[in-house]
């Protein structure tokens, strides 16, 4: 068991988070500690409905931060209320220290010095790639063209600069699109699941190559997706977010293995769940007894653990492993379904206790066949004890 929570999980509140930057006072001048982008208690309503409710972040320069969730949580309108293309109700937006946007003062988009990339990321057809990648640009001709060569020759695309969009592939598009957006050394750049309209077999080459340009320019990036291993991947940082509330922000490792509450479990991985009640600061299982620190008599909990951290032994004469004190007891269950997932299986088991059905993954091929007796231990050092909520 790793620990313990507050019965109450609606106290893990943004709050919790952020009381760091909450007391900082807005300032008119750059500080050096600055986080590039923070944002502090942004709240947007439609429809009287908090789509945006009181999210605060901040990015520290040439920093990747993924803002996490599922579907129509609220990652998008986030986005754009810091682009500028969408005003927020509440709560400020400042870069480097300064105030960028409130309910009352306002930078227009374009003088943000923020980049935005989308999944439609759009090249204007009837422009050259190179004149695309110079659009956003001030400066002499010769500066912009100096740039213009910098940039498509770092993305590998510096012999199509006279071609037009539709010769290009689409992955090559998106990295002109990235150009274009990078050109004018934006502090920061905002990333609306850039690589979502990208076939599967180019995406992974195209994320690695998009992170190391993005950290050679030094940019702070905030980039949405809803995919857990994108945001693995490219994410110094993680904000998981639910429902229009940051739930939980901290590095990749971290959100995966100090979960804020279930359900964070379940974002990234499939998980199994057994429920118990509280009795004198233990509850027991299957796997027998799991100390509960802080939980009060009769507390419902959930032990929430992954397929990977279940060991599996075949059945010897009714008996399966010795307990120990880091897998704890053995319990029986019976063989249910296995499937093959390309690097592993995924074997279900019917448990004999309360009829449970649990998951364990074994690595490459192991398809034993429906109604095969099986002993399961779980490592106890990777289960999360949540206080049932509701
Ligand atoms: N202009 C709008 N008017 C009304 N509802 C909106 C508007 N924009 C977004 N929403 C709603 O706000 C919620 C969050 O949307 P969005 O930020 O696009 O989510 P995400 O990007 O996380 O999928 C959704 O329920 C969506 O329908
Ligand atoms: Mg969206």
């Amino acid at each position: 068991m790793r620990r313990s929570r507050r019965a109450d999980t609606s106290a893990l509140k943004s709050d919790d988070f952020h009381r760091d930057t909450q007391e900082a006072p807005v300032t008119a001048t750059a500080t050096p500690t600055a986080p590039r982008l923070e944002v502090r208690n942004l709240v947007r309503r439609f429809d009287g409905k908090r789509v945006v409710d009181d999210v605060s972040l901040s990015i520290a320069p040439g920093h990747v931060t993924c803002l996490l969730g599922p579907s129509g949580c609220g990652k998008s309108t986030t986005l754009r209320m810091i682009a500028g293309v969408d005003l927020q109700d509440e709560g400020q937006i400042l870069v480097d220290g300064n105030l960028i946007c409130d309910t009352v003062f306002r930078v227009p988009p374009e003088r943000r010095s923020i980049g935005l990339m989308f999944q439609d990321f759009a090249l204007f057809p009837h422009l050259t790639v190179g004149r695309n990648v110079a659009f956003g640009l001030s400066g002499s001709k010769h500066e912009q063209r100096e740039r213009v060569v910098e940039l498509l020759d770092r993305v590998g695309l510096l012999h199509f600069i006279d071609e037009y969009p539709h010769q290009l592939s689409g992955g090559e598009q998106q990295r002109v699109a990235l150009a274009r957006a990078l050109a004018p050394k934006p502090r920061v750049m905002l990333m609306d699941e850039p690589f979502s309209g990208l076939d599967n077999r180019l995406r992974d080459g195209i994320r690695d190559e998009t992170l190391a340009l993005l950290k050679e320019e030094g940019t702070s990036v905030l980039l949405v997706t809803h995919e857990p291993e994108e945001a693995m991947r490219m994410a110094d940082e993680i904000a998981l977010m639910r429902d229009g509330r940051i739930v939980q922000r901290g590095a990749p490792y971290n959100i995966y293995n100090a979960p804020a509450d279930r359900e964070a479990v379940a974002f990234f991985s499939d998980v199994n769940v057994l429920q118990g009640t509280v009795k004198g600061a233990l509850v027991d299982t299957p796997f027998g007894q799991f100390l509960t620190p802080g939980q009060p008599d009769g507390a419902r909990v959930d032990i929430v653990f992954r397929p990977q951290h279940v060991g599996i032994d075949f059945d010897r004469a009714g008996r399966g492993p010795n307990p120990t004190p880091m897998q704890g007891a053995p319990a029986r269950g019976l063989v249910e379904r296995a499937r093959f997932m390309g690097s592993e299986s995924l074997v279900e088991f019917r448990m004999d206790y309360e009829d449970v059905v649990l998951k364990a993954t074994v690595p490459n091929v192991f398809l034993p066949k429906p109604g095969t007796p099986m002993w399961l231990t779980v490592r106890r050092d990777r289960c999360f004890i949540f206080p049932v909520v509701g």
